[in-house]
């Protein structure tokens, strides 16, 4: 898979793909992340690449010329299966567009940053729009990063353990039942016997039980789908 981001503020995608599971994927080649300083593709004076509004208002708007000329050079050297835009009024994210995006071949993220970009950005070249959550974040650099890695960790090969992304919490819309690990007993609070009894299919049994009593508990709602 290849990602390609655009975004005016590159130094904060450095560390989320520098570091633990997303560096592993991309040193296994199994995954190339491309990021773009959207200040590269202006002929403007002080590498302008936003501008006021027009009709007033604050916050300045990125403007199109500079990112249309970014996603036309990346698109005359391959295609693109998804062209997305992180903005918090784009569809929330969730495990089944992760996983569904995990499929793709070749994605372009664009960041929005200050009050977002010029409308025709988003009806001439975006494909989708994702937000992260219900809050506003200064620019769609982190939601990127959080986009990619839940995108990332779900190609095969970049976790060791090919299981484990599947028994992740949201996938089945169960959240993941408890886990525990050594010592048995800390200052008398105990693992749950079943977990050490070695009896295989109890275990599962308990697991299964664990994680519906607390998607009950927890989030009821995604019992409902
Ligand atoms: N940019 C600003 N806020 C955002 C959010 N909540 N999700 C994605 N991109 C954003």
């Amino acid at each position: 898979m290849r990602i390609d981001i655009i975004t005016v503020v590159p130094d904060l995608l450095t560390s989320p793909f520098g570091a633990s599971i997303l560096k592993r994927a991309i040193d296994k080649k199994i995954v190339e992340v491309h990021v773009h300083n959207l200040r590269d593709y202006t002929d403007k004076s002080y590498n302008q690449v936003d501008d006021y509004q027009y009709g007033g208002g604050a916050g300045m708007v990125l403007m199109i010329e500079p990112i249309d000329k970014c996603i036309s050079a990346l698109k005359s050297e391959r295609d693109y299966d998804e062209v997305i835009y992180m903005t918090p009024d784009g569809a929330t994210l969730n495990q089944k567009t992760a996983n569904s995006l995990s499929l793709l071949k070749n994605i372009i993220i664009l960041c929005g940053h200050y009050k977002g970009v010029d409308q025709r950005v988003r009806d001439l070249f975006i494909t989708r729009e994702i937000s992260i959550g219900d809050y506003v974040l200064s620019g769609g650099e982190l939601g990127a990063a959080v986009l990619c890695d839940s995108i990332i960790r779900l190609i095969p090969g970049v976790i060791s353990d090919e299981t484990s992304a599947l028994t992740d919490t949201f996938q089945d819309n169960l959240l993941a039942p408890p886990v525990y690990t050594r010592p048995a007993d800390y200052k008398g609070h105990t693992v749950p016997e079943v977990l050490t009894s070695g009896n295989f299919p109890k275990i599962e049994k308990w697991r299964e039980d664990q994680a519906y009593d607390r998607t009950k508990k927890l989030r009821p709602d995604l019992l409902d789908h």
